[in-house]
C-alpha cells in the first residue's frame, strides 16, 4: 500500500500514520520527523530546516522533494509507504509523481484527515513527542509513566513549533498552500475525507477499513 496522509497541523497525521505503519508492516515517512532528527544532530539540512520551522514556515520545495526521493529508494519502500506530511505544496506532488512513475509505482490512496482550527489549537498544547516517532497527548493518550515513551522508554519533548503563535502561523500556512492538495488527489480520484475529530481509535478503524476495501479490489 502506498498512501498519503494529509491534513492541517494536528490533524493526527503522525498518530495514524505510526499505528497503521505497525499494523500494514510498511515504512512510516514523515518529512517533519525527518527534519527533527537533522535538528538535534545539528546537520547543514537540520540548520537550514529550523529556521523555516520555528516560523511555522515550509521547508523550500527542493530541500524536501530530494530526501523523499533518496527516501522512497530504500528497499524498506518496495511493499510501500505511509506518507505523512508530504507532499505539502502542488510543486512538491507533482515532482512526487514524476518520480513514483521513474519506478514505476503511484499513490492509492489520499486519506484527508479534517478537523476545525479551535480542535487544532487545544491538541497541540498537550502534544507530547518521542524521536521514535510516537506522538502522545497528555490528555487524550497520555504514556503510561509520565513523560516517557510507552515504545522505547526515551524522554518525551515537546515540540519548538508547538507554541500557539506558531501554530497559528502553521494553520495560515496550511490553508494558503496544502489544502489545495484536496483538490488535486480529488481530481485523481484518490482521495478519501475522515473526520479527525473522533477519537484515536475510531480513525484508526474508519481508516483500516478503507484500505481493506481498496485491498479487497
Ligand atoms: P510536521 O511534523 O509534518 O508537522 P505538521 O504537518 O504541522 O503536523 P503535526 O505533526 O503538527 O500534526 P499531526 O497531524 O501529525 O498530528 P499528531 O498526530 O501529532 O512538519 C513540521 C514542519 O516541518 C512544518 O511546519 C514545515 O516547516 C516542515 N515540513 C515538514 N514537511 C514538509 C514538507 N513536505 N514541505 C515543506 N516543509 C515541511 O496529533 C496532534 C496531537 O493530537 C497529539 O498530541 C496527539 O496525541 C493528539 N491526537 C491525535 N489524534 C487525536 C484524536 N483523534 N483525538 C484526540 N487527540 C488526538
Ligand atoms: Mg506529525
Ligand atoms: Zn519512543
Amino acid at each position: 500500500m502506498r498512501m498519503i496522509m494529509l491534513g492541517p497541523p494536528g490533524a493526527g497525521k503522525g498518530t495514524q500514520a505510526a499505528i497503521l505503519a505497525n499494523t500494514l508492516k510498511i515504512p512510516h515517512i514523515s518529512t517533519g520527523d525527518i527534519f527533527r532528527s537533522n535538528i538535534k544532530e545539528n546537520t547543514p539540512l537540520g540548520v537550514l530546516a529550523k529556521s523555516y520551522i520555528d516560523a511555522g514556515k515550509l521547508v523550500p520545495d527542493d530541500v524536501t522533494v530530494s530526501i523523499v526521493e533518496d527516501r522512497i529508494q530504500k528497499p524498506d519502500c518496495k511493499k510501500g509507504f505511509i506518507m505523512d506530511g508530504f507532499p505539502r505544496t502542488i510543486p512538491q506532488a507533482e515532482k512526487f509523481d514524476e518520480m513514483l512513475e521513474k519506478i514505476q509505482a503511484e499513490i492509492e490512496l489520499v486519506i484527508n484527515i479534517s478537523v476545525d482550527d479551535a480542535v487544532i489549537i487545544k491538541r497541540m498544547a498537550g502534544r507530547r513527542m518521542c524521536s521514535c516517532g510516537r506522538t502522545y497527548h497528555i490528555e487524550n493518550n497520555p504514556p503510561k509513566v509520565d513523560g516517557v515513551c510507552d515504545a522505547c522508554g526515551s524522554k518525551l519533548y515537546i515540540r519548538d513549533d508547538d507554541k500557539e503563535e506558531t501554530v497559528l502561523e502553521r494553520l495560515k500556512t496550511y490553508h494558503a498552500q496544502t489544502s489545495p492538495l484536496i483538490d488535486y488527489y480529488e481530481n485523481k480520484g484518490k482521495l478519501i475525507n475522515v473526520d479527525g475529530a473522533k477519537s484515536i481509535e475510531e480513525t484508526t478503524k474508519e481508516i483500516i477499513a478503507i484500505i481493506d476495501k481498496i485491498n479487497e479490489k
